[in-house]
Formats: C-alpha cells, sequence, structure tokens
C-alpha cells in the first residue's frame, strides 16, 4: 500500500525544472520517478503545469505542480493498494476533474503515476517490465537513434527536427547498440573532415549548419557505410520532421528549400523522392498536427511500404488515436508518457494501435532526465521500437543502457526483430 508521497524540484537536461516523486510504500520500499518535458509539443498534449512566475525560471517553475503532489495528490492515495494500477490512475484523473489535467498538472500526475508502477513492481520483487507485461514481455526495441538534429531542437539551418539510425539487421539490443554507436562516430569524423560542427543538439546527435535537409540523409548514408554497415540491410533511416514547428498559412515554410512557401503536396514529393532514394522506414509527422489532409495523403501514398508515425497530432490520447485510426491518418503513434500523462492510458493507447494493425514508438522527450522508465516500459509492450536520441549524452544512454541490462537478464528468452518493413529505396 501506498504510505506516503512526496515531490521535489531537480533539473531536466535543459537545465530547466521539472519534478521528481519519491513513493514510500507501508512495508518500507521506496520507488522514485521522474518526468520529462517536450520542446516541440502538440496543441493538445495534457496540461504540463508552470508556475508562470517570470522571476523564478523564467515562468517555467514547477511549484505548483509539486505542491499538487506534496497536498491532494498525497493525501488522495494515501493508503491506497498498489496492486491495481488502473484504481491508482482513475483516482488521479477523477481529482484532477479536467479533460486535460490541467488542474493538478500532467507532470504532477504522472510522476505519481511512474512511482506508482515501479513500487508495485518492487512490492512483488519483480523488475518494472516483468511486472507491467508479464512474463511474455521479452522484446527489446530497435533503437532509433537521433543523430542528426535539427528544427526546434538545435540552432542549426536544418528545418527537419529528428534524422535517426535504425539498426533493423543487428542480431540484438547490444549488438544494436554497437551498429549505432560506431556509426555515430563514423559520422562525427565525417562531419568533422568536413569542417562541420560536431556540438550536438537537446537529443545528443550533431546539428551542424547543411546545405540542405537531404544532405542530412546522405551524411548519415555515408556514415553508415564509414562505420562498415549496409545502408539498408543493416542499418535504416527514421525520420521526425515535425512539420508543427515549420508550418506556416498556406503550406510549410524550410528555409533549406529555398524559404518558399512549401504546399503539403509538393512536400510529399519531397517524402517520396527521399524514400526512393534513401534506405528510410518511418516517417514521424511529416505534416502538421492539424494537416490530416496531409497525413492522410501520404499514409494512402506511402502507408503500404513504410511506417507513417503521429504524435503531435495524437498526443497518445486514446480518444484522439481512435478517430486517427477510423480516418486513416497514419499506420503508427508515437507513444509518450507525458502526452497524456497516467500509465494506464498510455497502455490503452498502445492497446489500441496494435488492435488496429499500427505500430507504436515509445519515445524519450527532448527534455529528459536520467529516469528510465521507458526503457522497461517498451518491453513491458512489446512494441518492437524506441527512440532515445542519438548514443551521446547521459539521460539518452539511461534508457539504452537500461535496454541493454534487460536484455543481460532476459538471456537466451530475449527476442530482437525489426517491427519496420524493408527499405523500399533504390
Ligand atoms: P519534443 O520532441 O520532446 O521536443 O516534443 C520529440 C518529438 O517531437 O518526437
Ligand atoms: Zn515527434
Amino acid at each position: 500500500r501506498i504510505n506516503s508521497i512526496a515531490a521535489r524540484q531537480i533539473f531536466d537536461s535543459r537545465g530547466l525544472p521539472t519534478l521528481t516523486v519519491r513513493l514510500e510504500t507501508t512495508g518500507g520500499a521506496i520507488a522514485e520517478a521522474s518526468v520529462p518535458s517536450g520542446a516541440s509539443t502538440g496543441a493538445h498534449e495534457a496540461v504540463e503545469l508552470r508556475d508562470g512566475d517570470p522571476k523564478r525560471f523564467g515562468g517555467k517553475g514547477v511549484d505548483k505542480a509539486i505542491a499538487n503532489v506534496n497536498g491532494p495528490i498525497a493525501n488522495a492515495l494515501a493508503g491506497m493498494s498498489l496492486e491495481d494500477q488502473a484504481a491508482i490512475d482513475r483516482r488521479l484523473i477523477d481529482l484532477d476533474g479536467t479533460s486535460n489535467k490541467g488542474k493538478l498538472g500532467a507532470n504532477a500526475i504522472l510522476g505519481v503515476s511512474m512511482a506508482a508502477a515501479r513500487a508495485a513492481a518492487m512490492t512483488v520483487s519483480q523488475p518494472l517490465y516483468r511486472h507491467l507485461g508479464g512474463a511474455g514481455a521479452v522484446r527489446l526495441p530497435v533503437p532509433c537513434m537521433n543523430v542528426l538534429n535539427g528544427g526546434k531542437h538545435a540552432d542549426n539551418n536544418v528545418d527537419f527536427q529528428e534524422f535517426m539510425i535504425a539498426p533493423v539487421g543487428a542480431p540484438s539490443f547490444a549488438e544494436a547498440m554497437r551498429y549505432g554507436a560506431e556509426t555515430y562516430q563514423a559520422l562525427k569524423a565525417l562531419l568533422h573532415d568536413r569542417g562541420l560542427s560536431t556540438a550536438v543538439g537537446d537529443e545528443g546527435g550533431f546539428a551542424p549548419d547543411l546545405g540542405s535537409n537531404e544532405e542530412a540523409c546522405a551524411v548519415i548514408v555515408e556514415a553508415i557505410e564509414r562505420a562498415g554497415y549496409r545502408a539498408g540491410e543493416d542499418i535504416a533511416i527514421a525520420l521526425d520532421p515535425a512539420a508543427s514547428s515549420f508550418a506556416v498559412e498556406g503550406g510549410y515554410r524550410l528555409a533549406g528549400e529555398g524559404d518558399g512557401v512549401t504546399s503539403a503536396k509538393a512536400l510529399l514529393a519531397i517524402y517520396e523522392d527521399w524514400v526512393k532514394r534513401y534506405p528510410i522506414v518511418s516517417i514521424e509527422d511529416g505534416f502538421g498536427e492539424d494537416d490530416w489532409a496531409g497525413f492522410i495523403a501520404q499514409t494512402e501514398a506511402q502507408g503500404g511500404r513504410i511506417q507513417i508515425v503521429g504524435d503531435d497530432n495524437f498526443v497518445t490520447n486514446p480518444t484522439i488515436i481512435k478517430r486517427g485510426i477510423a480516418e486513416k491518418v497514419a499506420n503508427a503513434a508515437l507513444i509518450k508518457l507525458n502526452q497524456i500523462g497516467t500509465v494506464t492510458e498510455t497502455v490503452e493507447a498502445i492497446r489500441l494501435c496494435f488492435e488496429a494493425g499500427w505500430g507504436a514508438m515509445v519515445s524519450h522527450r527532448s527534455g529528459e532526465t536520467t529516469d528510465d522508465f521507458i526503457a522497461d516500459f517498451t518491453v513491458a509492450m512489446g512494441t518492437g521500437q524506441l527512440k532515445s536520441g542519438a548514443p551521446c549524452r547521459g539521460e539518452r544512454l539511461a534508457k539504452y543502457n537500461r535496454l541493454m541490462a534487460i536484455e543481460a537478464e532476459l538471456g537466451d528468452r530475449a527476442q530482437y526483430s525489426s517491427p519496420f518493413k524493408r527499405p523500399p529505396h533504390r
């Protein structure tokens, strides 16, 4: 049972305040969980409660969220059984009473929800992935490593936010990490040789100024080959343009493509051209969050060959994902716990994806902590795919290193296989 719950402020990977929750059980076990924060957020995400006091952290303080945990939430949950995560999350949702967790804050609620899941696992002496996923939780994800950062995650001239490498042909998760880390180092050497910056962005990927968005794909393919791998067979590419961040009236404004307004149709033509020439297996947020027509057109055109992922448009919200499935808006959803605010609702979002035959990619946020909850969560859900940035920066590696530990613990029972279709390029 829950004995006590307390939150306090810590800092995220951008040096901005966030909160960590400490939950103590009546048996004396202590579970902690920390909450991440996005930069290119969807408009319909659950509310991340910030203080708004300009004199403290430029308004980004989280004292109110912390007070909500320490006061009303701690009071409401004291004595509750940890066995029923859904009941705990239901209590949190009811206590908040709004549709977007705007009263208590999704950051306050999620910290408690994750800490409760951890405490429950500790109570039954099981690792979190097994407690949440059962004995069948043996599938490690393909790590989609964001090795080149642009958009809102970097100060360079690249419009598209994320260029990820996905070691689809690796025989295990540990080997996938080696493929990715070696390619990351090869990319660094290659950029250095060309006099380009090797400073990194928010998610640990390099953030050089490039001649065009496409050049990012080209240098990544070169790096894959320089590291001794086959582009496509061993390592594929996944993109998150995060198009909401360059959506404008009537289309999209790409500084890297001449800076005029690009229509949704022309943007789809760019993706189609790239998919023919680069080993791309997944495109996330290729269109803006309000441009469902753009998504639908892309899914119609490319959904049979590659994964089309909705992030900013679906915001891990089961109600919106249901609509997305009905309207064939994509064939996968990005999954971020803090977009919706409880473990139970996140599980529901993934369940809906699976029922529809959709993919589900579990994701970190650009503002992260060293909390590795999503590593266990991904294995528990068996999604087969996760993104946690480049193999660089401790808060990114915390998740990957935890997954290596899980794989080692599972031993022969661990499974690693790509959820993606073979890249249709060339
Ligand atoms: P965010 O970016 O965490 O800044 O929202 C991640 C993403 O867009 O997938
Ligand atoms: Zn995204």
